[in-house]
């Protein structure tokens, strides 16, 4: 096997049954195989192959001290790569299948390479919820590190096409599953302490998490963990190549504009994330209008005020990360 060659990017629409087997034949070989979860499309790589993790990291930009998610196919998986408290084993319980990782203590008997996880002794799960995900994991039989398919820093993947602009060249394969359905990333808890703490909020919204827990959802720095938990929370991130103005309240000449709710003036350059208001569909739209209106070439993005609730939160985490100086 030449790993070092260039490697030719095949594309198969829709995936089926055997795309799906030669998708899982390239991971176990150490190669890079894009696919759809329900959140975003990630760039997974056996989360067991150091060699494997290397080349993915390289394929990305991403800096290694950045840790991966670990993808398994079911709970009992993950808790062979760590370690669960109750209150992890009840969001897992509540979410999984779903777009929620959870950062718990690395288990002694995991498979998971040091690489993957940046060295650190705690390990981010998640257990997709998309049949395509599902099956390659089920064929692979082992954990699947994949971050999101894009350039590292780059606005995340929601179809194939997003997946070749960013790497075409650089990855093995892509399964087309179409437009993923949440649209943006998972949501991570850290369970390291007797309190979960939110160190990203994702496709899972606050609330319905709160309501599991029966408290409020601590943040990351809300007192006990010390030290830099979430390496990949770099400020800058999620960012199209134009300039982002958020919290617009209207637009100003030469902007184009990404609305919520109809509140600018309808224009060449301007797409509604939700027209009626909601912020799942909002996020659904996000990382695609964003794209879209990358690409008219205009220097500055607007963007109307999105409200914090449901997925609000994530979209305007997501949007404040993109909108920080460069
Ligand atoms: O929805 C998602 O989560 C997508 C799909 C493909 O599953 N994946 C994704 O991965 O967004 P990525 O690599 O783009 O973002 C993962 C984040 C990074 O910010 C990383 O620092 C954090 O998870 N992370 C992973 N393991 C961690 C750990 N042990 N401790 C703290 N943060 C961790
Ligand atoms: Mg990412």
């Amino acid at each position: 096997m030449n790993l070092a060659g260039p490697s030719v990017c095949t594309v198969h629409r829709p995936a089926d049954a055997a795309s799906i087997a030669a998708a899982a034949r390239l991971l176990r070989d150490g190669r890079l195989v894009a696919f759809p979860t329900e959140t975003v499309y990630g760039l997974g790589a056996d989360a067991t192959n150091a060699a494997a993790i290397a080349r993915l990291y390289a394929a990305k930009g991403r800096p290694s001290f950045n840790p991966l998610i670990a993808h398994v196919g079911d709970a009992e998986t993950a808790m062979r790569e760590g370690s669960f408290s109750t209150v992890a084993q009840k969001l897992a319980a509540s979410f999984w299948p779903g777009p929620l990782t959870l950062v718990v203590p690395v288990a002694e008997t995991t498979r998971i390479c040091d690489l993957a996880r940046a060295g650190l002794r705690s390990v981010g799960l998640r257990v997709p919820a998309h049949p395509i995900a599902h099956a390659l994991l089920a064929e692979a039989g082992r954990p699947i590190a994949a971050p999101s398919a894009n350039r590292s820093g780059h606005v995340s993947p929601v179809t194939a096409d997003h997946v070749i602009d960013d790497l075409g060249e650089k990855i093995d394969l892509v399964l087309n599953g179409g437009a993923t359905n949440v649209g943006i990333e998972s949501t991570i808890i850290a369970c390291l302490d007797n309190r979960p703490r939110l160190l990203r909020p994702g496709g899972i919204a606050r609330e319905p998490i709160e309501a599991v827990l029966g408290e409020p959802l601590a943040l990351l720095d809300d007192g006990a963990v010390g030290g830099p938990i979430a390496p990949g929370m770099l400020a800058l991130h999620y960012a199209p190549r134009a300039a982002l103005r958020v919290d617009a309240k209207a637009l100003e000449a030469g902007e184009a504009g990404l609305d919520f709710g109809g509140r600018f003036a309808r224009g060449k350059h301007v797409l509604d994330l939700s027209p009626r208001g909601d912020t799942v569909e909002a996020a659904a739209n996000l990382y695609s209008y964003l794209r879209r209106l990358d690409a008219s070439g205009v220097e500055t993005i607007a963007v109307a005020p999105i409200p914090a609730e449901g997925l609000g939160e994530a979209i305007r985490d997501r949007l404040r990360r993109a909108a920080a100086p460069r």
